[in-house]
């Protein structure tokens, strides 16, 4: 096949910063997708209805003129977000869902949630309300092993999740594991899955050849080969339960190259050419259309895009790295060749 031509993509799972960085990551995501949810991560965080009509200003400021992207807003919660809260955020028409970080797992998570009990009357509020939840999915435990925290997280407090709210919509993001897919496979159609394109093309190997290699370092981190093939195996296979979400996180080149690195890889140069790259290997270009631009807007009860994207087949190479407000960024995959192009 010479070019592919899709409903065009959204992305699930992304982080487009704030401030001078929106220059760089707002047309970069515009032009890969029409809609994409952008995590409340920021310093401080997203927290109430106030700071996301901000929030959502701020990033439109940088929509390229004629482009139709929209962002999906979410809200970061806190053991202290309260029902109210989230009915204020809800009523004010711009929140799209609240994200869940366990204190500590991540880049910005220091005041994520401590104790998910605390949580329960504001999750009540979001299954009443539709709000669907957005969960890293990971304990916060400093004790389990780095490689084990997803299986633990899905075996202690997914399941609680659950059970305790059979009718909120919850998305376990970029998931790394077998384990997790095994999960999201079994379990009711109000649960789902997104996998980022950094899982798929590679394992845990890639930290460490031929040195640390700062700029294959996310959270989650990457796992075995075990769990990278079971990752590509749902993201191909058609099952609407996983769906695209690149989880693309840009940090400035410096603060990757340090003594203590940042999590986060940067993906939205080229995360539409990544993602085809792993179908074709696959022989599942069929199936790339439903990952990219369905699965999504079926499982959110959304309509699909209008406009369609076309990926070509001729090589190119990513840029060694991009301009980052005053810093420089390195994206994924710099310097290397790419197959397929986007070239409408
Ligand atoms: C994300 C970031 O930098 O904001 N980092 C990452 O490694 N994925 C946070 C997150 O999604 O975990
Ligand atoms: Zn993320």
């Amino acid at each position: 096949m010479e070019q592919i031509e899709i409903i065009y993509p959204d992305d699930w799972h992304c982080h487009l910063r704030d401030g001078a960085y929106l220059a760089t990551t707002v047309p970069m995501v515009a032009k890969q997708f029409k809609r994409a949810i952008v995590m409340p991560n920021l310093n401080p965080p997203v927290t109430t209805a106030e700071l996301v009509r901000q929030y959502h200003q701020r990033i439109m400021e940088h929509v390229p003129t004629g482009n139709s992207f929209t962002p999906l807003m979410t809200l970061y919660l806190k053991d202290s977000t309260t029902p109210e809260i989230i009915k204020e955020a809800k009523q004010e028409g711009l929140l799209f869902g609240c994200k869940l970080y366990p204190a500590g797992v991540t880049t910005h998570s220091q005041a994520g949630v401590t104790q998910l009990e605390k949580l329960f009357p504001a999750l009540e509020t979001m299954a009443t309300l539709q709000v669907p939840l957005l969960i890293h999915g990971e304990v916060n435990d400093p004790e389990v092993d780095i490689f084990d925290r997803e299986r633990i997280f899905i075996e202690k407090h997914l399941t609680t999740l659950l059970k305790e709210f059979p009718t909120l919509k919850i998305v376990l993001e970029h998931i790394t594991t077998q384990d997790a897919v095994q999960f999201i496979k079994e379990s009711a159609n109000n649960v789902a899955a997104t996998i980022t394109p950094q899982h798929l093309w590679l394992n845990r190997n890639a930290l460490f050849s031929g040195g640390i290699q700062p700029h294959h370092y996310c959270l989650p981190v990457l796992k075995r080969k075990i769990h990278q093939q079971a990752l590509i195996q749902a993201a191909t296979s058609g099952n609407p339960k996983f769906f695209l979400g690149t989880d693309s996180a840009p940090h400035p080149q410096a603060q990757k190259e340090s003594a203590c690195g940042c999590a986060g890889i940067f993906s939205h140069h080229a995360a539409m050419e990544m993602y085809a790259h792993i179908f074709e290997q696959e022989n599942a270009l069929p199936l790339f259309e439903g990952f990219a631009s369905k699965f999504g807007p079926d499982f959110y009860g959304l309509p699909y895009n209008k406009e369609k994207l076309i990926l070509r087949k001729q090589n190119w190479d990513v840029p060694e790295k991009l301009v980052f407000g005053n810093d420089t960024l390195i994206p994924f995959l710099a310097a290397k060749t790419l197959n397929w192009q986007q070239i409408s």
